[in-house]
């Protein structure tokens, strides 16, 4: 993990990481995936595809989608969920699930090409910035304009620290805030590599 990486587990759900709330996960939060498999098939999923579910939890839908696909990647940070899933496979006899302890950001993928991406209530674990994948246009930023020396800039701990701990957004996501905040955006400076923008802004 480096510096700049948002802790996915810390923010993963307390509940999701206790042995007890997820043992009785499957009676709280049953579903049936039936009608998700169904549209994933209809998009040309075959027993030649790879899918990945990020937040697969207990593996109610990794499950349910093993039979019609070569592959299913269950991504999850919680070891609690990933044991639950494994014992489900198990018992099932499903060969074709791969639990692997990661998150949206942190799962790196090695495989073949993967031709579904599912997620079911599990993104909103992540703040928008994250969601929208910023991470690589941060690293860009933080190479482009940290300092060695704190005195006269920002080094790259710093702002890691401002990325990871503090609440930047986006462009398109302040803009309407500041409207609907009561300001006319009068001058608008976006700096090179999309990270950072300036605002002159009057009451309207
Ligand atoms: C509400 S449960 C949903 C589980 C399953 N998808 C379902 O619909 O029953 C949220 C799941 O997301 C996992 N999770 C939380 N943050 C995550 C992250 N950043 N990356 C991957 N999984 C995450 C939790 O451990 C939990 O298993």
């Amino acid at each position: 993990m480096t510096g700049v990486e948002f802790d996915e587990t810390a923010f993963a759900g307390p509940e999701h990481l206790d042995p007890a709330y997820v043992a009785g996960y499957d009676r709280k939060a049953a579903f049936d995936p039936a009608d998700d498999v169904a549209v994933l098939r209809s998009h040309g999923l075959d027993n030649d595809s790879t899918v990945i579910d990020f937040g697969a939890g207990t593996g109610t839908f990794a499950l349910a989608v093993a039979p019609y696909c070569g592959r299913v990647i269950a991504v999850d940070v919680s070891p609690a969920m990933l044991s639950a899933l494994r014992a489900k496979a198990a018992s099932t006899g499903a060969v074709n699930i791969a639990p692997v302890q990661a998150g949206f950001l942190s799962y790196a993928h090695d495989g073949g090409p993967v031709e579904a991406v599912y997620s079911r209530n599990a993104l909103h674990h992540l703040p928008d910035l994250w969601k929208a994948i910023a991470p690589r246009r941060m690293e860009r930023w933080i190479d482009a304009t940290s300092t060695d020396r704190s005195e006269i800039g920002w080094t790259r701990a710093e702002l890691e620290t401002h990325v990871r701990d503090e609440h930047s957004t986006f462009t398109w996501l302040l803009e309407p805030m500041l409207v609907q905040a009561g300001f006319e955006i009068v001058k608008a400076v976006y700096a090179p590599l999309g990270a950072y923008a300036e605002y002159t802004c009057v009451r309207s």
